[in-house]
C-alpha cells in the first residue's frame, strides 16, 4: 500500500523563491533534541549515503550525529538498516543521474523491509523537478528534506515510522543559522568545520546560490569554540568550509572580522593545519594572503577556481573579474606566500566557448602554472541562467577540448610534483596505502600525496619524508628525522 502525502505538511522547493536575497539578519538558534524523541531510534540502525562535496560530508556527519543521539547506531549493511538517507549533489547532471540509479536499487530493500524508512536529502532535494518526479515515481522514498532543515530529522523520522505518511519537508528559503548540532565525526585527527553557508554569487551555471540559499556567515565565537574543541581532542587538521570562504564575515557587516582576521585567530587554537575550502577570485583579498603568509598553521595551498580564461566567457559565466585580473590576483598571492601551490577548477564547453576562448583558457592555464585542476564539461541546471543560454558546441568537441585541457592540466601536476623531489617534506599520515599495507600515505603540507615505508604507529602522526621519487600523482619517499 503507498503512503499518503499530508498537504498540510507538505512542502515543495521552488526555485523562483530560492533566487530571492533579503536583508534580513539571520538569527542563530540552538539545537536542542526534545525528550520525546531521545529513544526513537533504540535497537535500530541507520546508513547514510554521501554524494557530492566537503559540504555534504559535513551535513552527513551532522545527521549521523543527530540519529546517534536518537539512539540510532551505524549499520553494517543497507539489508540491516531501518533507516538509508541519501544526501545527493546536484551539481551536473551525472551526478545526478547516478543518484537516480541507486534511488531505483534500493526499491529491492524497502519490498523486503517495507518498515526501512527511505530518504532523499541534499541538494537534489532543493530542486523542483526532482521532487515532483519523486513523488510521482520513486513511491518507495518515505522521507523527502533539504539542506536547510537537517536539524528537524528528528520530527520527520517519527512522523516516517509513526504516521506512515510521506513526509516532504524543503525549504526554498534558508532559515537560521543552527549551533550546537551534534556531529559523528568520520575522521579521528581530522575535521570539516563549517564557517558559512550559501552562496551569493549566482555564476550562471550554478545551482548552488539555489540549493543552498543566502551567503550567512557563523559567529567567531562559535566557529573557535569548535575548533578549541577539536583541538582538545586531538584533532591534527581542520578544514574551514564554505562556498566562498573568501567572503567570510561580509554579511555580519557589525563585527568587521573577515576571513583574515579568522585565520589569524584559529592559528592560535593549537590545531597543527589549517585548510580552507573554496575560495572566489574577486573576494581573494591581501588581508587573506598575508595571514597565509605569517600563520604557521595556515598550509600552503590555495583551492582558487578559475572556470574559464576567456574575458567573453567569463562575462557570460558572471565571474566578476577578467584573466587578466584573476592572473593579478594569482601573482599577488605567489608573491606575498611564496612556494605557495594553487588548484583550480575549470569548465569546458559552456555556450559560448568557441576554439578561440577555448585557447584562452589554455593560454591562461600555462600562465598560472596550476599544480592541479578539476576539470569540468559544462552541465546544464535547470532553473539556472546558462540552461536557457544555445549551445552550439558538439558533444564531441567538448569531449576533445576537455581531454587537451587535461593534459595541460597534468603537465602542471608533474611539475608541481617534482619541486618536491630531493627536499624534506612534512607529511600528516593518513593510514596504509590501499595496494600495499608496508606503505604509509598521507598528505604534505602542500597538500600532495606522499607514500613510504614507515610503521602503523605513525598514523596520525606528521613526520618528515624525504623524497626520491616524483610522480603525476604522487610522491615517494623516506621517513627522516
Ligand atoms: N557544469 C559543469 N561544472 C559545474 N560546476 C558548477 N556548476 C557546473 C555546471 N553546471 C563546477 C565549477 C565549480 C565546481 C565545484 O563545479 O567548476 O567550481
Ligand atoms: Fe557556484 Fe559560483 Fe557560488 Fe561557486 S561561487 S558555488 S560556482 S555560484
Amino acid at each position: 500500500m503507498s503512503k499518503k502525502i499530508n498537504m498540510e505538511k507538505y512542502f515543495a522547493p521552488d526555485l523562483d523563491k530560492a533566487r530571492k536575497r533579503t536583508r534580513n539578519i539571520i538569527e542563530e538558534v540552538r539545537f536542542n533534541l526534545s525528550d520525546a524523541h531521545q529513544k526513537i531510534g533504540y535497537h535500530k540502525t541507520y546508513l547514510i549515503h554521501t554524494y557530492g562535496c566537503q559540504g555534504n560530508v559535513a551535513d552527513s556527519e551532522t545527521m549521523a550525529g543527530i540519529l546517534e543521539l536518537m539512539g540510532f547506531s551505524p549499520a553494517i549493511s543497507e539489508d540491516q538498516a531501518d533507516v538509508i538517507i541519501m544526501n545527493t549533489c546536484a551539481i551536473r547532471e551525472n551526478a545526478e543521474n547516478r543518484i537516480w540509479g541507486e534511488l531505483g536499487r534500493l526499491k529491492a530493500y524497502k519490498r523486503r523491509n517495507p518498515d526501512l524508512i527511505l530518504a532523499l536529502a541534499g541538494c537534489m532535494a532543493q530542486e523542483e523537478n526532482v521532487v515532483k518526479r519523486v513523488l510521482k515515481t520513486y513511491q518507495h522514498v518515505d522521507l523527502i528534506f533539504g539542506t536547510h532543515n537537517i536539524h528537524k530529522i528528528p520530527e520527520y523520522i517519527e512522523t516516517a515510522m509513526f504516521s506512515k505518511e510521506r513526509v516532504v519537508e524543503v525549504y526554498s528559503r534558508e532559515g537560521e543559522i543552527v549551533e550546537n548540532l551534534p556531529k559523528r565525526r568520520d575522521h579521528k585527527f581530522k575535521a570539516w568545520v563549517n564557517i558559512m553557508f550559501g552562496c551569493d554569487e549566482f555564476c550562471t551555471y550554478c545551482i548552488v546560490p539555489y540549493t543552498r540559499g543566502k551567503e550567512r556567515s557563523r559567529s567567531k565565537e562559535e566557529i573557535i569554540a569548535e575548533i578549541k574543541e577539536l583541538a582538545e581532542q586531538g584533532y591534527k587538521e581542520v578544514t574551514l568550509l564554505g562556498q566562498n570562504v573568501n567572503a567570510y564575515g561580509k554579511d555580519r557587516k557589525e563585527d568587521d572580522y573577515t576571513f583574515g582576521d579568522l585565520l589569524r585567530d584559529v592559528n592560535e587554537l593549537g590545531i597543527e593545519r589549517i585548510r580552507f575550502t573554496t575560495s572566489h577570485p574577486h573576494d581573494l583579498d591581501k588581508k587573506t594572503m598575508e595571514a597565509i603568509r605569517d600563520c604557521n598553521h595556515v598550509m600552503p595551498f590555495f583551492h582558487l577556481p578559475v572556470q574559464s580564461g576567456s574575458n567573453k566567457v567569463l562575462k557570460k559565466m558572471n565571474r566578476h573579474y577578467t584573466k587578466e585580473s584573476y592572473l593579478n590576483v594569482l601573482n599577488q598571492l605567489k608573491e606575498t606566500v611564496p612556494g605557495i601551490s594553487v588548484t583550480t577548477d575549470i569548465i569546458v564547453g559552456f555556450p559560448f566557448e568557441d576554439e578561440d576562448d577555448f585557447n584562452e583558457t589554455l593560454d591562461l592555464v600555462e600562465k598560472a602554472d596550476f599544480e592541479g585542476a578539476f576539470t569540468f564539461i559544462f552541465s546544464k541546471r535547470e532553473g539556472t541562467p546558462a540552461a536557457k543560454y544555445e549551445d552550439l558546441t558538439p558533444e564531441e568537441d567538448k569531449k576533445q577540448r576537455l581531454y587537451r585541457l587535461n593534459e595541460a592540466v597534468n603537465a602542471g601536476y608533474l611539475r608541481g610534483s617534482q619541486r618536491f623531489l630531493d627536499k624534506v617534506v612534512k607529511v600528516l599520515v593518513d593510514g596504509t596505502s590501499k595496494h600495499n599495507d608496508e606503505i604509509l600515505s598521507g598528505y604534505s603540507e602542500h597538500q600532495k600525496l606522499v607514500n613510504f615505508k614507515g610503521d602503523p604507529s605513525l598514523i596520525g602522526q606528521i613526520v618528515n619524508v624525504k623524497i626520491t621519487v616524483a610522480k603525476t600523482w604522487f610522491l615517494l619517499g623516506e621517513k627522516v628525522d
